[in-house]
């Protein structure tokens, strides 16, 4: 077990196997120490610079450094991570020190003591530090069986706001937060195999256990009987059946009513109208979404929110089979409208559909979905910025909330004319899909507003950002990341009053 302190010490006496600084890459080449390694420039004298030359420190994004310290400091080992080129804006500051942080965690794995010096003057700072070491330390080696990497026993978080009241609070929150991250990584990265709808749905029952939250699983029978048409067609061709989980959280005086939906898809292939064995690569990632609401449920319990939460995780699989759902069905959502299916890989928005519905009954103020959705939204925005659709009251804050936690999302429009095009099917109410491949992310949208009869809704399209098919990075690890979850957790952190 690892412990986690926050101090206002300096890190040139604090003593520790490695003390961990962040250095910033000057625009006209040679790197400044960063706030928070002031002890340390002033310890190593003139010295530093020259030493920094000639081991080629940069201080570019990702790059990592090791001075022994020879007496100079208390810890013998100083470690420098580059901060990349200083930006104006808070929010980039913010993901430098994040992912600096990430970067540090994997440089001192065999240390059984760190503490870190990277910029930390405030609470959102602190926050970010800590978690980015959190999270770049991840592992997900449950199918390994070669031990796991060791992990520093004690880490020292230095700020010089150590001693305020809301850098405390702000610290242990991190580490719920953090801890919910690594939850949605961990199912997320979860072969789908391991993984089906009912495994899932048990998945998220234990979870909620020793929790305010409480787990109603909804089986196939339920479903057919409410008629949850969304969830029945795409899971009818999977021999293990679908499942809708809603979870609550209800706690005294609540500030409002927040409603989740995640769209659960545990494996992907595209269905009758199926993907490349390319396009099916990464697909047991298509439930970060329901993953992501689960675990932003239990975070906002586990914090003390006075703010009700209801979450619906929509669990099916999209497979082949005699008894998949056929492009051409009419299907229909619970509640009523009907859908034509033109494309059985567009699955999400069905599923999708019937978890809004089922929200939309408990009336609640806001309602904001999660899924990886479209492939529209990963060309467009790439595998690191998520898109954000839906009311303004909604998305404006929310992408707030994403600058605040690392987690960069980008406004998407609805435009009149792509609604008509969901309103224009010829045989059933609503159009799935349609014959125009341009920007069918905004469709998948449009699509996904019809079931929201109107309420302060933002739908997160997180296709490109969920998974990172590349190397650990700064804060992000092999596989499944977690996005959109730190942003959840302070955007309902700003609806109880509290920033
Ligand atoms: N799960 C995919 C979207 C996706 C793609 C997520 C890549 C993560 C990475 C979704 O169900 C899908 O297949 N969407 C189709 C929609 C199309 C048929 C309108 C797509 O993106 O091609
Ligand atoms: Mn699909
Ligand atoms: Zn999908």
């Amino acid at each position: 077990m690892t412990s986690y302190h926050l101090r206002g010490a300096s890190p040139a006496k604090t003593r520790a196997d490695a003390v961990v600084v962040g250095a910033w890459k000057d625009p006209k080449g040679g790197v400044t120490l960063a706030a928070g390694a002031e002890d340390v420039g002033t310890a190593f004298g003139r010295s530093l610079r020259p030493l920094l030359s000639t081991l080629g420190f940069t201080g570019k994004t990702g790059e990592v450094t090791r001075v022994p310290t020879g007496g100079k400091l208390s810890s013998p080992l100083l470690v420098l991570v580059g901060l990349g080129e200083k930006p104006a804006d808070r929010a980039t500051e913010l993901l430098a020190v994040r992912r600096a942080a990430g970067v540090a965690a994997r440089s001192t794995a065999n240390a059984a003591s760190v503490a870190l010096a990277l910029p930390a003057d405030d609470a959102g700072l602190i926050r970010n530090v800590l978690e980015g070491y959190l999270l770049g330390g991840y592992a997900f080696s449950r199918y390994q069986s070669k031990d796991p990497d060791k992990r520093a026993g004690t880490v020292t978080v230095l700020s010089p706001a150590a001693r305020r009241g809301e850098a405390g609070t702000t610290f242990e929150e991190a580490q719920v937060v953090a801890a919910a991250v690594q939850g949605v990584r961990d199912w997320v990265n979860t072969p789908a195999g391991d993984l089906t709808p009912p495994a899932f749905a048990e998945e998220i029952s234990r979870a909620t256990k020793g929790t305010k939250v409480t787990a109603t699983v909804l089986d196939e029978a339920t479903l057919t009987e409410l008629g949850c048409g969304g969830l029945l067609g795409v899971g009818g061709g999977s021999s293990a059946p679908p499942r809708l989980v809603e979870l609550r959280y209800s706690p005294a005086e609540p500030f409002a009513h927040l409603a989740l939906v995640g769209k659960g898809i545990t494996f992907d292939s595209g269905g009758l109208s199926i993907k490349t064995a390319k396009g099916m690569e990464t697909m047991k990632c298509d439930m970060a979404g329901a993953a992501t609401v689960t675990q932003a449920t239990l975070a906002i319990a586990r914090l003390g929110l006075p703010l009700r939460v209801t979450a619906y995780a929509c669990l099916a699989e999209n497979m082949v089979s005699g008894s998949s759902m056929r492009p051409g069905d009419v299907i229909s959502i619970y509640g009523g409208k009907t859908v034509e299916v033109l494309n059985t890989d567009a699955e999400g928005r069905l599923v999708m559909a019937d978890g809004l519905q089922r929200a939309v009954e408990e009336q609640p103020d806001t309602i904001i979905d999660v899924a990886t959705l479209t492939g529209h939204m990963m060309q467009a925005l790439g595998n690191r910025v998520g898109a954000a659709f839906g009311s303004d009251e909604v998305v404006a804050p929310l992408v707030e909330s994403g600058r605040e936690s690392g987690e960069k999302l980008w406004r998407m429009p609805i435009p009149q004319d792509v609604v008509d095009r969901v309103r224009g099917s010829k045989i059933a109410d609503l159009a799935q899909h349609d014959w125009n491949r341009w920007g069918g992310g905004l469709f998948a949208a449009a699509f996904l507003r019809e079931f929201t009869d109107g309420r302060p809704w933002a739908h997160l399209d997180i296709a490109g950002p969920a998974f990172n098919t590349a190397g650990a990075a700064g804060h992000l690890t092999p596989g499944g990341t977690g996005f959109a979850l730190t942003t959840l957790v302070d955007y309902a952190r700003t609806l109880t009053g509290q920033a």
